[in-house]
């Protein structure tokens, strides 16, 4: 099952073996998928495509030998980017703890030719596609320079994503008590060039999500993606531990800047 050490083990992979996924191995990938938990009603549709029967099904080079990808589909409806990271990443790390690599796909990847893999439907836009097959054990030239362009191995410091009660002051490790793992996992999480725009205030038992972005763009919000990914992280590491709450939207106004309020955690 998905824990805490899927979240360590996952990175981007994206040099693969050139091999087919054990059908067994799918058989289990599609069963979780079809299950997958999520905090929000918003409608996803993920369709497992296998890239050899598809035609020129292109990724822009630095992706090399991967033969699946899980592809997906959303509508235009509240919530949808948070649900859909959040989902989608617990896809990942679930394929992550059956020894698969993965990398989330946005930028790399012809949309157009997996829409029409996939049969997208009116009313549907496909955001992203992950990925997925048996890593190589060594990386491609191209893989190593984008590893180094996105800067995969950094992540910011505690100090500049959590903070204690409001914004002005830090939230360190130390006085986080049973929540500092999932924070911690909640840091090492992926985001799209590695931007991490998520900043957390912690308010004894509550966590409240916000959004810090470079710039907002129209259209589908990859930032609030983002932040659902960051959010699977923390919950998943938190019922490891046995710690279960619930996801609200109950602005504490406590932003500032341009930090943005997105959703509440309550132990
Ligand atoms: C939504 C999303 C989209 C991404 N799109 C791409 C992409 O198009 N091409 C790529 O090579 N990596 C992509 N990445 C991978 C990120 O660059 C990577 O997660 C980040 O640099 C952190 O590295 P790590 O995943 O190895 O921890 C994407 C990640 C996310 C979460």
């Amino acid at each position: 099952m998905i824990a805490k050490e899927s979240m360590v083990k996952r990175k981007s992979v994206r040099t693969y073996m050139d091999e087919q996924i054990d059908s067994s191995l799918m058989d289990r990938l599609q069963k979780y998928t079809d299950v997958v938990s999520s905090p929000f009603d918003t409608n996803i549709r993920y369709e497992i495509i296998d890239a050899k029967q598809g035609e020129g099904l292109g990724t822009h080079g630095f992706i090399k030998g991967v033969n699946t990808f899980i592809c997906m589909a959303v509508q235009d409806q509240e919530r949808t980017e948070e649900n859909l990271g959040y989902t989608t990443e617990k896809i990942i790390l679930y394929a992550v703890s059956l020894g698969l690599g993965t990398c989330w796909l946005v930028e790399s990847i012809n949309k157009d030719h997996f829409a029409k893999a996939m049969g997208l439907k009116n009313g549907e836009i496909l955001p992203a596609v992950v990925a997925i097959g048996y890593p190589a054990e060594k990386r491609s030239i191209r893989d190593k320079a984008k590893f180094t362009i996105t800067h995969s191995k950094d992540r910011k410091d505690w100090s500049e994503i959590f903070f204690d009660k409001d914004f002005t002051q830090p939230l360190n490790k130390e006085n986080s008590g049973v929540y500092s793992e999932a924070l911690e996992m909640l840091r090492i999480a992926p985001s799209g060039f590695n931007t991490q725009p998520w900043r957390v205030i912690k308010s004894h038992d509550s966590f409240h999500f916000f959004v810090e972005r470079k710039k907002k763009k129209n259209g589908f919000d990859y930032d609030k993606l983002y932040i659902g990914i960051a959010m699977s992280h923390f919950e998943v590491a938190l019922n490891e531990i046995g710690i279960y709450g619930r996801w609200i939207d109950e602005n504490p106004n406590l932003s500032k800047d341009n930090k943005e309020y997105v959703i509440s955690f309550i132990i």
